[in-house]
């Protein structure tokens, strides 16, 4: 076989590829990254940046990753080859960078990258409406592109634009359920506490680093972390005298907060969003304890749901550390033996393992900046 044959074949089977990979990514981030990633293997690149469009600034954005580090670059539509190409619509295919006046060597000068040739393509939606750029940079061997290239990277850029409306879409329709979400919780919590907006984000956040550390993936985590306000929604349904009352509750006022959990239940009950669910699962069990003495149904150890379990942890830590109408706040090291010394019969000894973990990051959500005391 020739090697004309082999590297056609190679490059149908990375296109092939390519349009499975772009059609699963619905988060815009990582299908940038995916994109990049893609672009630059098909077209023999050494780099690919993808550039999105501001209209409304009048720029064009794209993150590059330096070692670990991701650095925002932001072009003026109109400047640089990626800014024209975004202003005219026009593809640019340049062999030498340095010998041509549009280029621009600002980037290089952040990213430390030596650019030579640069191959930069419009993403166009089937409206012919402008997304951003595509611009591969310094073909493999030192070659200039060519017209196959430019055609390939047009190809690309087509399939890429249908993906990345899509993942706008998608993330517009999720932020909107975010916050229809977080605005329907601070309801829930409104009557008993001054800082209810307070409280809810920072369970979102512990109860995102505590998945993140058990190994959820990043978007099992965020779904925690947007399910989690909701783990009070019942207190609706709870009578002022009992939510409200600022001693201790007795045994029939006790009964009637618990049924908090029943009415979280009844009204996140059949959801059909896979968010809505879980969060059903939260308000229903996050005052189930490891040994199962919690309630409404005193269920044990790994029967409780896994988020449950982490909602748990985060909701006791916060409540323990803010200040509500029955008690002061406490200091965030009291409430952190706390929940210590409740791992095994409060909660779960994986999750308490996790907290421990982050517990650094939680100290500084917190407003401590000194490292903890070695108990
Ligand atoms: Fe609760
Ligand atoms: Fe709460």
């Amino acid at each position: 076989m020739t090697t004309k044959k082999l590297d056609a074949e190679k490059r149908l089977q990375l296109l092939v590829q390519f349009g499975i990979f772009v059609s699963k990514e619905r988060r815009l981030d990582s299908l940038l990254e995916l994109l990049a990633g893609q672009v630059s293997q098909i077209l023999n690149g050494d780099r690919c940046t993808v550039f999105l469009c501001d209209h409304k600034a009048g720029v064009l954005v794209s993150k590059v990753a330096q070692g670990m580090k991701h650095t925002e670059i932001r072009v003026p539509l109109g400047r640089s080859i990626a800014g024209l190409v975004a202003a005219t619509g026009e593809s640019v295919n340049i062999p030498d960078a340095y010998a041509d006046q549009r280029f621009s060597p600002d980037i290089d000068r952040v990213t430390g990258y030596k650019t030579r040739a640069v191959l930069a393509v419009p993403l166009k939606n089937n409206k012919g409406e402008i997304l951003g750029v595509f611009q591969v940079l310094n073909k493999a061997g030192g070659h200039a592109f060519d017209e196959d290239d430019k055609g390939l990277l047009l190809l690309l850029a087509s399939v890429a634009a249908g993906a990345i409306e899509n993942a706008k879409l998608y993330e517009e329709i999720k932020r909107s359920q975010l916050e229809t979400i977080y605005r329907l919780a601070i309801t829930a919590e409104y009557r008993d506490q001054k800082d209810t907006a307070r409280h809810l984000e920072n369970i979102s956040i512990i109860s995102y680093l505590l998945a993140t550390a058990l190994g959820f993936s990043k978007e099992e985590a965020e779904d925690i972390k947007c399910a989690s306000p909701l783990h009070d929604i019942g207190k609706v349904g709870v009578k002022d005298a009992v939510l409200l009352k600022p001693g201790r509750l007795n045994d029939e006022e006790q009964k009637e907060m618990r049924l908090h959990t029943l009415f979280g239940a009844k009204i996140l009950a059949n959801a059909e969003s896979s968010l809505l669910q879980l969060a059903h699962r939260i308000s229903v069990c996050h005052h189930e304890k490891y040994d199962g003495s919690g309630y409404p149904k005193g269920l044990k150890g790994d029967s409780i749901p896994y988020e449950a379990r982490i909602i748990a942890v985060a909701d006791v830590f916060d409540a323990l550390c803010m200040p509500r109408i029955y008690k002061p706040a406490w200091p965030v090291e009291q409430a952190y033996d706390h929940i210590v010394s409740g791992s095994g019969t409060l909660f779960d000894p994986k999750v308490v393992n996790a907290f421990k973990a982050i517990y650094p990051t939680v100290r500084k959500l917190y407003g401590c900046n000194t490292v903890a005391e070695p108990a």
